[in-house]
């Protein structure tokens, strides 16, 4: 085993492994570095994977709307999604001729299950001509029905590139929300009974009822209770938790947008409300700074990914991630023309 990768992990997250782990972790990120050389293949790890993989294997490491770029720009042949589902499709809908693996099939999401290519297409129907803005973490088939696409790195931006009065907004409820108060545009959740319809009604943005089922958990009484113990801490919040939470927040922002504040600031403490793993991989990176742990909060879906899956995905090149063509060239307009707005 290479002596340099064992003492990086016992350096940066011997707080995190046991020694025996550390050792197994090593192991296999060597491989998994060798192999990578040898099959010419990019790895891309979103920042919610398991510290021992963030931290050795990834070429490029980062929120959903950066790993997308790095997809849409690289030249190797093969390129392995240490992510979800959705993000893996991203990368295939936007590198057609090339191999996309992930590394499980388990890897969901919640927001990505809660919305189906015939509910938009019924949206639609019910809202004509009204553009549809479509949240990155969603199925090809869903993109492939929207206008474009947005991430939490760019949602506001994205909407506010519309000069229409209406748009539609998909499907995270809470992010929607975040987004309506970020950009003053008022927001309606239409019904089955067809709220909506009614053209005198005031409404700026349709939104859909998705949650993420890990950002939802956060409450304002958790922050309440963790700034009554420590007066000074600053708390960050992903936009997929509740506009209260995101209220009652110092910060809120991308994955990527936390760590760079993180980085950036002086701050005595700081708690994030958001998947544990990435509060390991921000802790770990930030040694002088202190990290509060509500840590119980592990998206189950980010988590099917680790380092062995990874290691087993480029040995046996699998799980092979393909989108139908006629799905996916409809889907890169979404996603092109949001890569395009920067
Ligand atoms: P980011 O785009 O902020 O990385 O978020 C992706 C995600 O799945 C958050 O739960
Ligand atoms: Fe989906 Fe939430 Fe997991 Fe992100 S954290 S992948 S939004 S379930």
């Amino acid at each position: 085993m290479n002596t340099q990768t064992i003492s990086h992990l016992q350096r940066k997250l011997g707080n995190f492994y046991s020694e025996a782990e550390l050792h197994l972790k090593a192991q296999a990120a060597d491989e998994i570095n060798q192999l990578k050389k040898e099959r010419n293949a990019l790895i891309l790890g979103h920042n919610y994977m398991e510290p021992a993989l963030y931290h050795t294997v990834p070429d490029f490491v980062g929120d959903s709307l950066e790993l997308s770029r790095k997809a849409a720009t690289t030249d190797k042949d093969i390129i392995i999604f240490c992510g979800v589902h959705f993000m893996a499709e991203t990368a295939k809908i936007l590198n057609p001729n090339k191999t996309v693996l992930i590394p499980s099939l388990k890897a969901g999401c919640s927001l990505a299950a809660s919305i189906t290519a015939e509910d938009v297409r019924q949206l639609k129907a019910q809202f004509p001509g009204v553009p549809v803005v479509t949240y990155v973490n969603t199925y090809a088939d869903v993109k492939a029905e929207s206008d474009i696409c947005c991430t939490s790195g760019n949602a506001a931006a994205v909407v506010n590139s519309f000069q229409t009065d209406t748009v539609i907004f998909l499907p995270d409820e809470y992010l929607a929300r975040n987004v309506g108060l970020e950009t003053g545009k008022h927001i309606i959740f239409p019904t089955k009974n067809g709220v909506g319809t009614d053209t005198t009604l005031d409404y700026q943005m349709i939104g859909w009822h998705g949650r993420c089922e890990v950002h939802e958990k956060y409450t304002v009484e958790d922050i309440a209770n963790v700034r009554a113990e420590y007066p000074d801490v600053l708390i960050l919040s992903h936009p997929e938790c509740s506009p209260e939470v995101v209220a009652a927040s110092d910060f809120a922002g991308s994955t990527a947008a936390m760590i760079r504040y993180v980085q950036e600031s002086n701050a005595p403490r700081y708690l994030l409300l958001t998947e544990c793993a990435m509060g390991d991989n921000v802790a770990a990176a930030n040694e002088e700074k202190e990290m509060l742990r509500l840590c119980t909060v592990r998206c189950p879906h980010m988590n099917r990914i680790r380092l062995e899956d990874t290691l087993e995905a480029l040995r046996h090149t699998r799980y092979v991630v393909d989108v139908p063509e006629p799905i996916r060239t409809r889907a890169f307009q979404a996603v092109d023309r949001m890569l395009r707005i920067g």
